[in-house]
């Protein structure tokens, strides 16, 4: 069993002693025997992890959770302080009343920092307290490490650093810990065995300079004052010979891109020939009638007051009489001061005396501040809508005269 090679260069300097042991379980022993003899320096290779190694060699467990967590609080807090400063003083919105700061609509963010801040705290302390990148270690010069520590050997090491380190009583520990070879580890001190190979230093310096170019383009670009097009990197299909809608095109004399219809075509189904139906006129005169294509029955009204309740109630409410929710938030921010228009009272007396026609076109195409429902609701169901609005029209001036006999309270 050799201890040590001679010292024949000047620059040589002791690393440690290398010691070989059998088996993963004569690993185990040798760490615990060496950890009981008060070495802290030291550390096992094996091929593969050998359970039970750390509380042999003594390793305390990794700090690694602790930074992890204190980096995710980190995120939270930050995330919850950019959050609360941004809602509340550099960009204070109210939206329909909501409070500036409220956690639950804070919870999205601030997990999403709580997470990047941990990974990266985790994923970067690891290679900290690992030493890594480590791209030499003195141990990579001895040939028999090299060839084994891979595949089948289990070694320990310790290094002469170690306060309890001295050459000859070291040897005797891990001797008598089984060792079936002890060797000197030795390296030059010289730059040139701990340095980068110089393939890989050329490749990141070259990495380092190809990722400045898009930098630099982009930095040129928006300096840039030429009047050519920016650069396209990836074009796609984006530019294309073709007209978009609503686009000039000095193909045709009129100089629209897209073409009308040619005069008096009309679409398949779009005929819309009968004005009683399709626009509430009969001879030029609004209809008195309703159309014969819509019959008066319980479904038509249900059909009537659940359209009239989608679409309409917002402004003009449930009754018809203009007392809806738009109309009620309009009141209570004072928006009549500024040229706010109520919506109408349905029931008032001279609605309920406009023809059928009449109501059926202010559904079509609204009237002054009213927008337009043509869009929205079809022809049937404007007709329901206008049934529904004579029983609303009926039921806002009715008496006790008009309840079914059989239905009348006691009158107390
Ligand atoms: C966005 C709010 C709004 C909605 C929704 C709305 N209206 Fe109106 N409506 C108005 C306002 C405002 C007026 C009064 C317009 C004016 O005088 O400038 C009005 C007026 C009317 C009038 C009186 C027209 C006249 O001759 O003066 C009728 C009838 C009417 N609405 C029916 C309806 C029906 C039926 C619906 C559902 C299809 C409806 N409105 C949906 C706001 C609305």
């Amino acid at each position: 069993m050799s201890t040590d090679k001679p010292i024949d260069k000047v620059e040589d300097k002791l690393y440690g002693l290398l010691a070989e042991y059998e088996s993963p379980g004569a690993l185990i022993e040798a760490a615990r025997e060496v950890r009981d003899a008060g070495y802290t320096k030291f550390d096992c290779h094996s091929p593969f992890p050998v359970h039970g190694i750390d509380p042999a060699m003594g390793i305390k467990p990794t700090i690694l959770p602790m930074v992890t967590w204190g980096a995710g609080i980190t995120g939270t807090g930050l995330a919850i302080l950019m959050q609360t400063w941004m809602n509340n003083w550099t960009y204070p919105w109210n939206i329909g009343g909501k409070p500036l700061f409220s956690l639950p609509m804070q919870i999205p963010i601030a997990f999403e920092v709580t997470v990047l801040l941990a990974a990266f705290a985790t994923f970067f302390g690891m290679w900290g307290l690992n030493k890594l990148p480590q791209v030499w270690h003195p141990l990579f010069g001895n040939d028999n490490f090299v060839d084994k520590a891979t595949c089948h050997g289990f070694f320990v090491a310790i290094e002469a650093d170690d306060p309890k380190f001295d050459q000859e009583g070291t040897t005797a520990t891990l001797e008598k810990a089984g060792a079936t070879a002890v060797e000197a580890v030795r390296y030059e001190t010289s730059k040139k065995h701990r340095a980068l190979p110089n393939g890989v230093i050329a490749f990141m310096a070259l990495s380092m300079c190809l990722a400045l170019v898009p930098f630099a383009y982009i930095a040129k670009q928006r300096a840039s004052t030429s009047d050519k097009p920016h650069m396209h990197i990836n074009p796609n299909m984006d530019f294309q010979t073709k007209n978009k809608p609503q686009t000039a095109s000095d193909m045709f004399a009129d100089g629209r891109a897209a073409r009308l219809p040619v005069a008096g075509s009309v679409a398949r189904g779009e005929l819309k020939a009968d004005d009683h139906f399709y626009r509430g006129l009969v001879a030029g005169e609004w209809a008195t009638e309703f159309p014969k294509e819509i019959t008066l029955s319980a479904e038509t009204m249900e059909r009537g007051e659940n359209r009239f309740n989608i679409y309409c109630s917002p402004c003009h409410g449930l009754t018809g009489a203009g007392t809806g929710m738009i109309n009620q938030r309009a009141d209570a921010v004072g928006a009549t001061a500024t040229g706010w228009v109520a919506p109408s009272n349905i029931g008032q007396e001279s609605f309920a005396k406009q023809p059928h026609g009449q109501l059926f076109n202010t559904i079509t195409h609204g009237i002054r501040s009213m927008p337009s429902y043509g869009a929205q609701i079809k022809e049937a169901d404007r007709w329901a809508i206008v049934f529904y609005l004579r029983a609303l029209q009926r039921s806002a001036h009715s008496t006790i005269d008009d309840v079914p006999a059989g239905e009348k309270p006691a009158i107390r």
